[in-house]
């Protein structure tokens, strides 16, 4: 294990070697999830790109399988989505990238390959490139079933122009485009891996209301948090174009952190329930230097993600699978002087009388949950000496803050620090804090605000301190 590896996290994907990124194809077949991924086979570096392959059952821990669609000699195997036809098989919907060798001559196609053996294998559909606009820019197909118009879906980028287009098909062979959505929200940098997907939207107690369309579409660079990163629409769609409900001037970020990109739902899971949705944990901006090896890349945790209503607007809310209730396998219990942080217990951390704060010993995988009245909180989240991430909420500004400046080494320096999103809420506010070996991502205000963030800190005691404004106002509700 060298310094690189000493960063494989723990309750993340990873490939056992070599680059990957975006997440490509998520789907549930066969009672399992697949997740194909952006994979440089060969090397460390972007390039050959390929389909990676992975499968796994409670969506923590990953089998890693061979290379399910290889690099072809005059083509890359760029991004895209999945869908189960209906004999079974799995169709794979990807863009062809020709030509990387020559800048002057890149064109990029929509194609599909059918794998028969569960995905495992794919064989090209017969009929590539099924769309071929002749342009540089145009990729990342994003496809599905659309039930009420018994039609075939793509939304499919073209990047340079901050546009996506819609195209439906009865056969997968011959494809209309249907419509135009942009540029709008944010229009700095391209447009690249758009999702369209239906989303439940759910009222104060989770209970189901009806079902809203989504439109995401990550961009680079221009994000909130520096470099590349997601916004989102929300919407109706009736099969041919998406109308936003909502102005789409201002951007509603995907996530306030720096390192959440690419995003996918699973295919083949019912709109009417939550869904899950998985990104690349990375940045364009510095997603070659990061210090890892030999692998380099990961994915976020997957997410249930659905919408709820906010000052009457449908918001997107995110959190970490059920499975991830214990990350490190076992409950930290009886550190410090916590009396008991196991899971379910509650306690108010602080005390009037006694107010210095505890440190609290914790593993290199773990989940903080805890509710914050008064007027905010300071999370230090220790890597040994002087390295700490801080999560911090301040009631008066209704400011949630992650700064990652002295988290360890910086891959490049355009690795941005601090962090800030607005929490414009007026009770105690809820905070979801997963920490893995190379990350920290936290959910606020039930998942409406999210920061995903890489580090590398040096291997060291990892500790959590808690400081809350006004003593006795913040709630642990578990540390796991
Ligand atoms: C996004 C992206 C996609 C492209 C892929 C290439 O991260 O640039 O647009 O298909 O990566 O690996």
């Amino acid at each position: 294990n060298d310094a690189g590896d000493a960063h494989r996290p723990l309750v993340h994907f990873t490939a056992r070697r070599h680059w990957i990124n975006d997440p490509n194809g998520p789907i549930v077949h066969g009672n399992r999830r697949h997740l194909f991924f952006q994979h440089n086979p060969n090397g460390l570096e972007w390039g050959d790109i390929s389909w990676g392959h992975a499968v796994s059952d409670d969506l923590v821990t990953w089998q890693e399988l061979p290379v399910a669609i290889p690099v072809a000699d005059d083509h890359m195997i760029f991004s895209g989505s999945a869908a189960a036809l209906p004999d079974g098989s799995i169709a794979a919907f990807y863009t062809g990238h020709r030509h990387a060798d020559d800048p002057l001559r890149v064109r990029q196609d929509q194609r599909i390959a059918v794998s028969r053996d569960g995905g495992a294998t794919f064989e090209p559909f017969g009929a590539d490139p099924v769309i071929d606009l002749d342009l540089v820019d145009f990729r990342d197909p994003n496809v599905f079933w659309h039930a009420p118009t018994e039609r075939w879906v793509m939304v499919v980028s073209l990047p340079d122009r901050r546009q996506v287009i819609v195209f439906g098909s009865t056969d997968l062979v011959t494809w209309g485009e249907c419509s135009r959505f942009g540029p709008a929200g944010a229009t700095i940098g391209i447009w690249e891996c758009p999702a369209l997907f239906e989303l439940p939207a759910l009222d104060r107690e989770r209970r189901f209301t009806a079902t809203r369309w989504v439109l995401k579409i990550d961009h680079n660079p221009g994000h909130v948090s520096g470099g590349s990163g997601g916004q989102y629409f929300v919407g109706d769609f009736d099969g041919f174009t998406f109308v936003p409900d909502h102005p789409t001037t201002e951007p509603r970020w995907v996530d306030w952190g720096a390192d959440f990109y690419g995003a996918l739902p699973f295919a083949g899971e019912p709109p009417t329930n939550e869904r899950t949705w998985i990104a690349w944990m990375s940045n364009w901006d510095y997603a070659h230097d990061t210090p890892t090896s030999p692998w380099r890349g990961a994915m976020s945790l997957p997410r249930r993600i659905a919408l709820v209503e906010r000052a009457g607007e449908h918001v997107l809310v995110q959190r970490p699978v059920d499975a991830l209730d214990h990350p490190s396998g076992t409950a930290t219990e009886s550190v410090g002087s916590v009396a008991s942080s196991g899971r379910g217990t509650a306690r108010w951390w602080g005390d009037a009388a006694d107010p210095t704060p505890s440190v609290v010993e914790v593993a290199d995988a773990y989940r903080l949950r805890l509710l914050v009245g008064g007027a905010g909180v300071t999370i230090r989240l220790g890597f040994g000496g002087d390295t700490a991430v801080t999560v911090s909420f301040d009631r008066g500004a209704q400011t949630l803050t992650v700064d990652r400046s002295a988290s360890g080494e910086y891959p490049n320096e355009r690795f941005s620090g601090i962090h800030s999103a607005p929490v414009p809420t007026d009770g105690p506010l809820d905070l979801d804090v997963v920490v893995d070996r190379s990350s920290v991502e936290v959910f606020a205000d039930q998942g409406a605000v999210v920061f995903t963030e890489l580090i590398f800190p040096p291997a060291g005691r990892r500790t959590v301190t808690i400081t809350g404004a006004d003593p006795g106002s913040i709630r642990l509700d578990s540390l796991v």
